[in-house]
C-alpha cells in the first residue's frame, strides 16, 4: 500500500487531509512538532477513520531527523503543510519564519533527492497574488511583492520547489494556492484551533459566539464592494483536503503535464464579511455581537478564485456552501469547548 508523508498532519488542514487520504486507502505517516497542535488530534483522527496514522514527533528543521525518516519509510508522496502561519508574528520575527518555513522545505527536498522520492504537494496561498488587477484571479495572474515575511516564505518556497524540480531529475511538485480555508470535519472531532486570540475571521466569529470574545470587530465598511466590507473566497477545509489527495495521485499516476504545477483552490464565489456573519447567524440561530471599525492595515479589498483550471485539470470542485462552512465551524467550536476541552 502507498505511504504518504503528511507534515503538519496534526494541524488544521493537515488533519483533514489525513482523513481524506485514509478514506481512499492510503497509509499515512504524520510528522509534526506539535508547536501549534497537540497529540490528541492523532487520537481523534483514529476515532473518525478507525485507522491510527503513524506519528513521528520532531521538527523538520532537523536535517538528520528528516533523513532518518526517509530511511525508515518508503514514501510514494509527500504533502507538506508544516509551517508557521501567523502574518503579524512573521513581521515581528521574520528570521524565525524564514528559518522554520524554508529550512524545513529544503530538508524535505534534499531527502526527496537523496532517497528518490518523487511527488511533493506544497501548501501555498492566494496571498502570492496580493490585490490582483483582474477578478476572479487565474493562475496566470502575476505574483506580487509579498506584504509580510510569512507571505514571502510562500513565494520563496514556490521558487525553491520550481528550481529543485528542474535540477533534480524525477522530482515532481504541485503547489496549491489556497484561498480562505474555514469550517470543520462533519464529525466535529477536528477543526481549527488557534492559539490565543484568533486573527482570522471564522474562528473569531465562533469564539465570540461561544462567549470567549466580547465582540467581533469588522475591519472596514468603506471598501468598493457590495456592502463595503472585504470580499474573500471561503472554502470548506474538507473540500480543500480532497484536492490534496487528487494532486498527489495526479503525480503518482503520471497525469501531470509539467513537473511543476500550481493551482488555485477556492470556490470561485466571493463573500463579504457581513455575508459570512449573516450565514453564521442563519445556520446557527446565534446572534453575533459585532461592530464596524477601521480598516486592518494590509488587507486586500477583494479576492476570489477563477477555479476553471483546477476544476478541469484536477477534476475537482469545491462542493460545500458558505452555510456548510459556518455551520460546521460552529459545531466544532461547541463540541471542542463543551466536550473535548472539558474531558
Ligand atoms: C489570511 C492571512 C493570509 C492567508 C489567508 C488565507 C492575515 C492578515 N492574512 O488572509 O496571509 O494567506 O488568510 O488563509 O492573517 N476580518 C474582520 N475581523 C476580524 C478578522 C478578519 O473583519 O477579526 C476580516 C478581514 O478584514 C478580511 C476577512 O475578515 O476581510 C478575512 O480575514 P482573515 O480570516 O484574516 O483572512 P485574510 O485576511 O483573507
Amino acid at each position: 500500500m502507498s505511504k504518504i508523508l503528511v507534515t503538519g498532519g496534526a494541524g488544521y488542514i493537515g488533519s483533514h487531509t489525513v482523513i481524506e487520504l485514509q478514506k481512499v486507502g492510503y497509509e499515512v505517516v504524520i510528522v509534526d512538532n506539535l508547536s501549534n497542535s497537540d497529540s490528541s488530534v492523532i487520537e481523534r483522527i483514529e476515532k473518525i477513520s478507525g485507522i491510527r496514522p503513524d506519528f513521528e514527533e520532531f521538527d523538520l528543521c532537523d536535517q538528520a531527523a528528516v533523513a532518518t525518516l526517509f530511511q525508515k519509510y518508503s514514501f510514494s508522496g509527500i504533502i507538506h503543510f508544516a509551517a508557521s502561519k501567523a502574518v503579524g508574528e512573521s513581521v515581528e520575527k521574520p528570521l524565525l519564519y524564514y528559518r522554520n518555513n524554508l529550512q524545513s522545505l529544503i530538508n524535505i527536498l534534499e531527502s526527496m533527492r537523496d532517497y528518490k522520492v518523487q511527488n511533493l504537494v506544497f501548501s501555498s496561498s492566494c496571498t502570492v497574488y496580493g490585490q490582483p488587477e483582474k477578478l476572479p484571479v487565474t493562475e496566470n495572474a502575476p505574483v506580487q511583492t509579498a506584504m509580510s515575511p510569512y507571505g514571502n516564505t510562500k513565494q520563496i518556497s514556490e521558487e525553491i520547489i520550481k528550481d529543485s524540480v528542474s535540477a533534480y531529475q524525477g522530482i515532481k511538485a504541485i503547489a496549491l494556492r489556497y484561498f480562505n480555508p474555514v469550517g470543520a470535519h462533519e464529525s466535529a472531532l477536528i477543526g481549527e484551533l488557534p492559539i490565543g486570540v484568533p486573527l482570522n475571521l471564522m474562528p473569531f466569529i465562533t469564539q465570540t459566539a461561544i462567549g470567549l470574545r466580547q465582540k467581533l470587530m469588522v475591519f472596514g465598511n468603506d471598501y468598493n464592494t457590495t456592502d463595503g466590507t472585504c470580499v474573500r473566497d471561503y472554502i470548506h477545509v474538507s473540500d480543500l483536503a480532497r484536492a490534496h489527495v487528487i494532486a498527489v495521485e495526479r503525480m503518482m499516476k503520471g497525469k501531470n503535464t509539467n513537473a511543476y504545477e500550481f493551482f488555485n483552490l477556492g470556490t470561485g464565489t466571493g463573500s463579504t464579511v457581513l455575508e459570512v456573519i449573516q450565514s453564521f447567524e442563519r445556520t446557527t440561530g446565534v446572534k453575533l455581537n459585532y461592530e464596524i471599525t477601521g480598516r486592518r492595515p494590509g488587507d486586500v479589498e477583494q479576492i476570489y478564485a477563477d477555479t476553471r483550471f483546477a476544476n478541469e485539470e484536477l477534476g475537482w470542485k469545491a462542493e460545500k456552501t458558505l452555510d456548510d462552512m459556518t455551520a460546521s465551524a460552529w459545531k466544532w467550536e461547541k463540541y471542542y469547548r463543551e466536550v473535548l476541552s472539558a474531558s
